[in-house]
């Protein structure tokens, strides 16, 4: 079905509004400060600054209607097969939830249960056990998920266990990781759901002999045989994820194992109860309050209405420092085709460049830019209203940068001065969690799994593939001959590198 009709009259309201500030649209509708803004138990969030009005809203949500959005996530939900080009579905929520009636999800549930209980024990059995350090070995969504919510959520001095990340195939990154730790009190943890992957292969052999063989090794894996086998890993050490669970929304599986390592079993499970709790709002809740569905509107407003090339999440909560890493990675790697489901071209851009950092540091950095430069990047900051340390005028600081960046990012400032006017009309989303616990964490990361699902279904594109990040690693395989000077490079630039490299070596 085209979305052309949809856009062309959301793009009709924005010539409506054409140039409208959000502090225009508040001066005309002040009630907007708070009637654009929607809850979920400990999460807040306010659009207020967007630049679209009341009836460009409804519009949006219309097209989020003629999209069949509610249907599209009771199929996700249900277990069909929305991963269409590769036959699967897409359960991460049966990870956490039993949402669904539908066999197959429930199904899912109950399988997940069960290896979320082996990974109680086994949580268990390290804690008991001598062993002070975590290494865990993956790369992409074998990494990335793990890595936010452990340094989340962590205890400031570290908890039972100092858990360490190695992802990078470059060898400097084992070797800092290894050289302050003690192999008789470390154990590893090899995370990779196809058991394929160059990077964690090889970091793995490290870890392996490092550890001077396999008896503190584990592994996760959708492929644990493969796993067991490839390092001789024994079964009880090894546990499974599955097909329908794609790697950049894993972390509620068993690949979040290093997580609960970090922060405990039961907080782990926390997590888990905050996703499922926000799950329970996606599915409830009716369009025009459905979180995701408002943050994914947004997000095509931004992108197909107003042509915004980039979107930034700004942390202004050191705890959540690698969010906007993370997030590269499942909306970038889930949202960054251009053909639709049918194969044709898709009709409009997809998604923008995603990038971001934590406040007030950002501000030092590259704000200059987002006040003054020519482009402009819609925002979602992310704050958190009670801290967890001791500094409370440090948090006040925290707080007062964060509203007033949002604050003169949206209104500017004119100026006699040119070089000193701020343009203003910079949208952004506020988003606010009363604390960063377990479950407002995994409620803020769910939101976002949703938001990128939802906007998938705008642009009528599959959100669980990932071809193309395949002919990279080809061309890397091939070339390891001729890095090796077994053979020649066929590409004309690449052979001169090579020689380059040869000459310097
Ligand atoms: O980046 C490609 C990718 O396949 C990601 O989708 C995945 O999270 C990562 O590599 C690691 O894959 P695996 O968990 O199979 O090692």
């Amino acid at each position: 079905m085209s979305m052309k009709p949809g856009f062309d009259t959301l793009r009709s309201h924005a010539a409506r509004l054409q140039g409208a500030h959000s502090s225009s649209l508040l001066a005309k509708d002040p009630a907007r400060a708070r009637d654009f803004a929607l809850r979920q138990e400990s999460l807040y969030f306010n659009f207020a600054r967007q630049s679209y009005d009341r009836d460009a809203l409804d519009a949006l949500l219309a097209l989020a209607r003629s999209r069949d959005m509610t249907g599209a996530y009771r199929r996700l939900f249900d277990g069909e097969k929305v991963n269409i080009t590769e036959g699967r579905a897409a359960l991460h929520t049966a990870l956490r939830g039993d949402h669904s009636g539908a066999a197959i999800a429930r199904e899912a549930y109950a399988t997940a249960s069960a290896v979320r209980l082996r990974m109680g024990a086994l949580v268990a059995e390290l804690e008991a056990s001598g062993i002070t350090d975590i290494v865990s070995v993956g790369i992409g969504g074998s990494d990335l998920g793990p890595r936010l919510v452990a340094d989340a959520l962590r205890e400031p001095a570290g908890g039972r266990f100092r858990v360490h990340f190695l992802s990078n195939v470059d060898g400097a990154a084992a070797q800092r990781t290894l050289a302050p730790l003690d192999p008789a009190r470390t154990a590893a943890i090899l995370i990779s759901k196809t058991f394929g992957t160059q990077e964690t292969l090889l970091n793995g052999g490290i870890l392996r002999d490092w550890l001077g063989g396999s008896e503190r090794l584990y592994a996760v894996s959708a492929n644990p045989e493969r796993a067991a086998a490839a390092f001789d890993i024994a079964a009880e050490r090894v546990l499974p994820m599955w097909d329908w669970v794609g790697g950049r929304y894993s972390l509620w599986s068993a690949v979040g194992l290093p997580i609960a390592l970090a922060i405990g079993f039961d907080r782990f499970e926390g997590l888990l109860s905050g996703a499922s709790e926000f799950d329970a709002h996606v599915l409830n809740s009716p369009l025009e309050s459905n979180i995701s569905v408002r943050h994914a509107l947004t997000a095509v407003w931004n992108r197909n209405v107003l042509g915004h090339a980039a979107h930034g999440v700004m942390t202004y909560d050191q705890r959540l420092a690698l969010l906007p890493a993370y997030l590269q990675q499942l909306v970038m790697e889930s949202l960054g085709k251009s053909v639709k489901l049918d194969g044709s071209p898709v009709e409009g851009d997809t998604v923008p460049v995603w990038w971001g950092g934590a406040g007030t540091d950002v501000q030092h950095s590259f704000f200059q830019a987002l006040h003054q430069g020519t482009g402009i990047v819609p925002l979602d900051f992310v704050g958190t209203i009670r801290n967890d340390d001791p500094y409370a005028e440090n948090h006040l600081a925290l707080m007062s940068n964060l509203f007033a960046q949002a604050e003169a990012l949206a209104n500017g400032q004119s100026s006699e001065d040119p070089h000193r006017a701020y343009a203003g009309g910079r949208p952004s989303t506020l988003i606010l969690l009363d604390a960063l616990t377990p479950q407002s964490l995994g409620a803020l990361i769910a939101m976002y799994e949703h938001s990128v699902y939802a906007q998938s279904v705008l642009w009528g594109i599959n959100a669980f593939d990932q071809f193309g990040v395949e002919l990279g690693k080809q061309l890397a395989n091939g070339l390891l001959p001729a890095l090796r000077g077994e053979a020649e490079a066929s590409d004309p630039v690449t052979k001169v590198l090579l020689a380059e490299l040869k000459a310097r070596a």
